[in-house]
């Protein structure tokens, strides 16, 4: 926890106007979306619907599906708080991003997707944009034939590779295999329609991109001018102070959605600045 606030004090000392996504005790009441109204039971007949197994989800950590669920309860108020500054900013795009790798991102971009899904007011998709190493769908336990790959290489359809885990108001955009040439395919105008074609689709909709860490490579860096804000995880005892510090400096300091200290104490419970 020191070291991030340490590397989060000397980024703002620099007054670079950094912001780190507001005052995590401040609570107001989010208005989801325009109308405001739940949207009703859909029916996925153009998706492939699949079904998750429970022992699979918690072995992996994956509790946001359940309402009743202690840890279910840290990623419900991330979500609150999320989708509040997403809202009053009129985002609907947000990418999670780390500055190095085994931070957590796909564990909150997971969680945090199924805790926006529970919301009757929106509806979310995850897209596995780490295409480098894509994780979303082993940890969920999806397996499917058509995913980004098959559309990357313009073997299926934006609806063909759309998966509907079983969960109302939640669809994932899994990629099932490592993709060669990540960098050039995430700048590629396919990348960009594929964007497009998902923020056109409903209003209510909220797409959570997982991302690879930032130092790593190049992709996260190309994607994030496509994407409204972005999410930081920082795991405790896995970034070095410097490597916290040259990552805030590279996101977009006006799109912060807020940053999460990660497996930070004996429970491993995330922290929301
Ligand atoms: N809060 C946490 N407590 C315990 N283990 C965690 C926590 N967050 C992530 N992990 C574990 O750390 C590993 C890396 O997480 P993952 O989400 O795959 O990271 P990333 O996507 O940043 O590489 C996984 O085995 C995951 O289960
Ligand atoms: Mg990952």
């Amino acid at each position: 926890m020191e070291k991030i606030k340490a590397a989060l004090a000397k980024v703002k000392s620099k007054k670079t106007g950094f912001n780190t996504g507001g005052n995590a005790s401040k609570r107001t009441i989010v208005k989801t979306n325009k109308t405001n109204r739940d949207i009703g039971e859909i029916n996925y007949t153009n998706t492939t619907v699949v079904k998750l197994d429970a022992a699979h989800l918690e072995k992996n950590r994956i509790v946001s599906h359940l309402s009743h669920n202690a840890n279910a309860g840290i990623f419900d108020s991330l979500r609150t708080q999320i989708l509040q500054k997403m809202e009053e900013n009129n985002w609907q795009t947000i990418a999670v991003v780390s500055p190095t790798p085994e931070s957590g991102k796909t564990l909150v971009s997971i969680n945090l997707a199924m805790s926006i899904a529970r919301q009757p007011q929106k509806t979310v998709v995850l897209a596995d944009f780490d295409l480098r190493k894509p994780k979303v769908a082993e940890y969920l336990g999806i397996a499917v034939e058509k995913s980004i790959n098959e559309y990357l290489e313009n073997k299926a359809t934006l609806e063909e590779v759309l998966v509907n885990p079983s969960i109302q108001r939640m669809v994932v955009l899994p990629t099932m295999r490592p993709v060669h040439g990540a960098a050039e395919k995430l700048s590629s105008s396919k990348v960009a329609e594929l964007i497009a074609e998902l923020k056109e689709r409903y209003e209510s909709r909220v797409i959570v991109f997982d991302l690879p860490p930032i130092l790593s490579a190049d992709d996260a860096m190309i994607l994030l001018p496509q994407v409204d804000c972005v999410l930081m995880v920082i795991a405790n005892g896995v970034s070095t102070q410097t490597e916290i510090e040259d990552s805030l400096h590279l996101l977009p300091k006006d799109n912060v959605a807020g940053i999460i200290y990660n497996m930070a104490d004996s429970e491993s419970k995330p922290y929301y600045y």
